[in-house]
């Protein structure tokens, strides 16, 4: 009886080959977008204090009420595998006391998160994000450079049909005061509410501007808005903002009805949506977090920057994967004496019949056409002759290295024709031939 097969947990799953290469160009995009920038990459732990985010990102949120992946290690202490990475790059960026550089500091990431949701197409419970943050100026320059960035990132990875909500938070005694209002505009309304917005006046108000419940939103088209309750400097902030992104054609909708789902924002905040990407239309989204840094327990720092989600970003491009590069070399190694389609193991049978050194030559050649950078590869499954010149086509070789019990050869896969050469004599011909095929 063979053993139970094991599956990937639910909303997670495998990344192989095409889509592997996908992500590698995501990367690539990410990486001379972000470096042209200025920003530097950064590495945080895949699990951090639980506290970290308790305090970062708030005990109200769901992200820290439901979705967290918390466990106690062998000494007891809570930690949580990350489900964000803007608190842990405040947490790194106090730790190794980077208030010291020139400001603003600037870092990107690239790495997975974790979040305990409903799984579903778009949503899953391990997911990346790409993401940079800003720290250490709270210039609305760098608010609109943050979301210029974010954007020339979605269009290079073919992203269709973006919009970009912007809004602005105000500053912490702004959304203090506002959320009493708010509070009080509930309450009044209470019998209309949905039993989860009812149940969240007093923790998360904000939250029911999120709602779909029917009641619920023709109570919040009477609601006040924070747009509207904002201090002078707090306009005049996100007035700057706006300006600077119509000074470079970034198209924007102001949705005084954007929340997110993070507690540190303050003043603007934005998010990018794909029409393509149907219910989880939230490709990528950030704003600025003034007091985060301070919250952590660092000095009065201001910051911005946002995340997108790798897995979404490819979604919104429904680009096909990009091919696999083809090889330069296929190297082939038969026993001579052996018929055609006759399958032999590498480890001994038919391996071993031949004389001694071809495989070792073979090898060698193997090693030497890497070290010149060419893209080869060895015959390691033990197939015939014939099988190996097809497995040779499959990987897309321009030539086949042939080594058997006589000699050794070499093949033009694409042209035709067939030549013996000398192990020296083959390293030459194919780097003269490849370097003019280049
Ligand atoms: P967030 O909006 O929670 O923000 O996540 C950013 C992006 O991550 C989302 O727009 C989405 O594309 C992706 N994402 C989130 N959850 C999932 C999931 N379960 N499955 C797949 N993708 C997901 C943040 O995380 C903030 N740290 C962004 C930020 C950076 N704000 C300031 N700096």
């Amino acid at each position: 009886m063979s053993a139970p097969k094991i599956s990937a947990p639910r909303g997670t799953f495998d990344v192989l080959g095409p889509e592997a290469r996908q992500r590698a160009e995501l990367e690539r995009a990410a990486t001379e977008i972000l470096q042209g920038a200025g920003y530097e990459r950064i590495e945080t732990p895949c699990f951090e204090a639980t506290e970290l985010f308790a305090r970062g990102v708030g005990e109200s949120t769901d992200i820290v009420s439901k979705e967290m992946y918390t466990f106690k290690d062998g000494s007891d202490r809570s930690l949580t595998l990350r489900p964000e990475g803007t608190a842990p790059v405040c947490r790194a960026y106090v730790e190794h006391g980077m208030q010291k550089r020139p400001q603003p500091v600037k870092l990107w990431y690239l790495g997975s998160f974790f979040r305990y949701e409903r799984a579903q197409k778009g949503r899953y419970r391990q997911f990346w994000q790409v993401g940079a943050e800003a720290l250490g100026s709270d210039d609305p320059a760098l608010d609109a450079e943050s979301i210029v960035l974010l954007r020339e990132l979605l269009l290079r990875m073919g992203a269709k049909d973006l919009r970009l909500r912007l809004a602005s938070l105000g500053g912490a005694e702004t959304r203090a005061s506002y959320r009493e209002l708010l509070q009080a505009h509930l309450r009044a309304n209470e019998e209309s509410l949905s039993e989860d917005v009812r149940a969240r006046i007093e923790l998360n108000p904000l939250r029911a501007f999120d709602s779909q419940h029917p009641g619920t939103l023709a109570a919040m088209k009477q609601a006040p808005l924070l747009l509207d309750h904002l201090d002078v400097q707090d306009r005049d902030h996100f007035a700057q903002v706006k300006s600077l992104l119509d000074a470079v054609n970034v198209p924007y909708q102001v949705d005084p009805t954007l929340v997110r789902g993070l507690d540190y924002y303050e003043r603007t905040v934005f998010e990018f949506t794909s029409d393509a990407l149907g219910a989880q239309s939230g490709v990528g989204g950030g704003g600025r977090y003034d007091g985060l840094v301070a919250q952590l327990g660092g000095p009065q720092t201001p910051g911005i920057g946002w995340a997108a989600g790798v897995e979404r970003i490819l979604l919104a491009g429904g680009q096909e994967p990009p091919q696999p590069r083809s090889l330069d070399v296929y190297i082939c190694v038969a026993d001579s004496d052996r018929g055609d389609g006759e399958r032999s193991t590498p480890s001994g049978g038919a391996w071993a019949g031949l004389r001694s050194g071809v495989r070792e030559r073979a090898f060698m050649l193997l090693g030497a056409l890497r070290s010149v950078g060419l893209r080869v590869e060895m015959e390691q499954a033990g197939r015939s002759l014939k099988g190996q010149l097809t497995q040779a086509d499959r990987r897309g070789a321009r030539y086949a290295a042939i080594f058997d019990g006589e000699g050794s050869a070499l093949r033009d896969l694409r042209g035709g024709g067939q030549r013996e050469l000398d192990h020296d004599a083959l390293l030459q011909e194919l780097q003269t031939l490849l370097s003019a095929d280049a």
